[in-house]
């Protein structure tokens, strides 16, 4: 075999050009063979025909054809969030110019560890997280791998800023990255306020703040039903108190987009820390994560010095040092997919694609109101409808959702509140019509009757 091509550099456009419609190609027919949202037979099956396409790992001689194989047996697998019924989780279809644009990044590799890896992103990144950060009314941000890296900062700040004895307060409607982020940097015990009704009540969390630094983290947008803490009173709260406050907004950040519902955000500015998260609201491919904060000062704590990547004197020359902005080392540019989303799509643009996909969910509750056999947790807050068919045991309820994945027919999630199971419609597709809508319900009436019958549709 000759030297195999190289993706950048005189000849790396070309290179890509003759790969990328095998790729394409290859996401198509994988696609068509899937035919629905979501691989059908479960996870052995799945398992099968993945291990049947991709033979042996690691041959000794070259198979020229595994991109085409094994990208068309990843999308013949693949959950496809771009389906209308697939709509479990935080887990959005990237727009496809925001995937173009992480071709690139991975065609020219930069690193954002120091700027001779990396000179034009390292100013791409300066630039757009200063903006996100703005549009937040924060004044910096760090980009992240997600929700769970941000959060996780967000506890490494408070520590550095209070010492370690600061106790992680939040609600049990808090992501669990946040009690992990506790346990991962030694920090007391987290008091668990207990939220019966999704939300976190701010008398609730005034009778319990312990004694000494403490660390608020309320939600904007929770995980299981999108419902947003009252941040104005929690910010009040927190002044009054000494307490720090910190917003994961991972999942509502994305309404800062819209003039219609960034109101719903009133108070983020509050925060010291906030996570954002544009691979939930924003449309990005995986990885786009940042942590925004109020104070620059804080993110002191972060500087790193390693001679290689940021030496005093390459630092006292002007060359800038990159290696405090992470905890990671070796950094892709995720920032390039979301300058060329905001630039291209602007805030409007991106603000109606936030307005698309709540209004959906707003017609699906009204559908599912309306049903004789369904009931709806309450009128969605953001995009995610909670609804369970009425009369059935939480057992139907996991079984149900259990058999729509294995017939590969929807993908829906499921969230237990007011001590029940309830099925989750997470509607991050802006394309989703309320024709789709009418079929998910019809879809899970099929599903519903087979179980009462005591047998899977196929
Ligand atoms: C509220 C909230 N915070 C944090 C996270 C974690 O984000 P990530 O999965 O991007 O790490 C999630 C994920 O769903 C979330 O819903």
């Amino acid at each position: 075999m000759s030297t195999p091509p190289l993706a950048s550099g005189p000849q790396g456009a070309d290179a890509l050009r003759s790969l990328l419609p095998v790729v394409l190609d290859a996401l198509d027919t994988g696609t068509r063979a899937r035919g629905g949202p979501l691989p059908a037979g479960g996870p052995e099956a799945v398992a099968a025909r993945l291990r049947d396409a991709i033979g042996d790992v690691l041959p000794d001689d070259g198979e020229p054809d595994s991109l085409a194989a094994l990208v068309h047996a990843l999308a013949a697998g693949s959950a496809d969030p771009a389906d209308p019924l697939c709509a479990a989780h935080l887990h959005c279809p990237p727009l496809a110019v925001a995937t173009a644009a992480d071709l690139a990044v991975s065609a020219l590799n930069p690193s954002l560890d120091s700027w001779d890896q990396a000179p034009a992103a390292s100013e791409l990144e300066t630039l757009v997280t200063g903006a996100i950060a703005r549009l937040a009314g924060l004044t910096d941000a760090l980009v992240t791998t997600g929700g769970t890296e941000a959060n996780q900062l967000a506890l490494l700040l408070a520590r550095e800023a209070h010492g370690g004895s600061v106790r992680l307060v939040c609600g049990a409607n808090a992501h669990h990255s946040l009690t992990r982020a506790a346990w991962l940097l030694g920090l007391p015990q987290p008091v668990i306020v207990p939220t019966p009704t999704g939300r976190l009540d701010p008398a609730t969390l005034t009778a319990a703040l312990p004694d000494g630094p403490t660390l608020v983290a309320a939600t904007a947008g929770t995980t299981d039903a999108g419902l947003i803490d009252p941040l104005p009173d929690i910010a009040a709260l927190c002044r009054d108190r000494g307490a720090r406050l910190h917003i994961d907004a991972a999942y509502g950040g994305g309404l800062l987009f819209s003039d219609r519902h960034r109101n719903k955000l009133t108070g983020l500015d509050a925060a010291h820390t906030v996570t954002l998260d544009l691979h939930k609201l924003g449309w990005q491919p995986v990885a786009a994560g940042l942590l925004a904060v109020r104070d620059p000062a804080d993110l002191r704590a972060l500087h790193q010095h390693a001679d290689y990547l940021n030496a005093d004197d390459d630092t006292d020359a002007g060359l800038p040092d990159l290696l405090g902005r992470s905890l990671r080392t070796t950094r892709r540019p995720d920032v390039l997919k979301i300058a060329v989303t905001l630039k291209t799509l602007g805030r409007h643009g991106l603000g109606a694609l936030v307005d698309q996909v709540c209004q959906r969910a707003r017609e699906l509750a009204a559908l599912i109101t309306d049903h004789p056999h369904l009931e709806l947790h309450s009128p969605p807050t953001i995009s995610t409808v909670l609804f369970r068919p009425t009369h059935a045991t939480d057992k139907t309820v996991a079984e149900i959702r259990r058999r729509l994945l294995t017939d590969g027919r929807a993908v829906l999630g499921r969230a237990r509140l007011d001590g029940r199971l309830w099925l989750k419609a997470t509607l991050l597709n802006p394309h989703t019509s309320p024709h789709d809508l009418a079929a998910l319900l019809k879809t899970l009436e099929g599903h519903q009757e087979a179980h009462t019958k005591g047998h899977p549709r196929t």
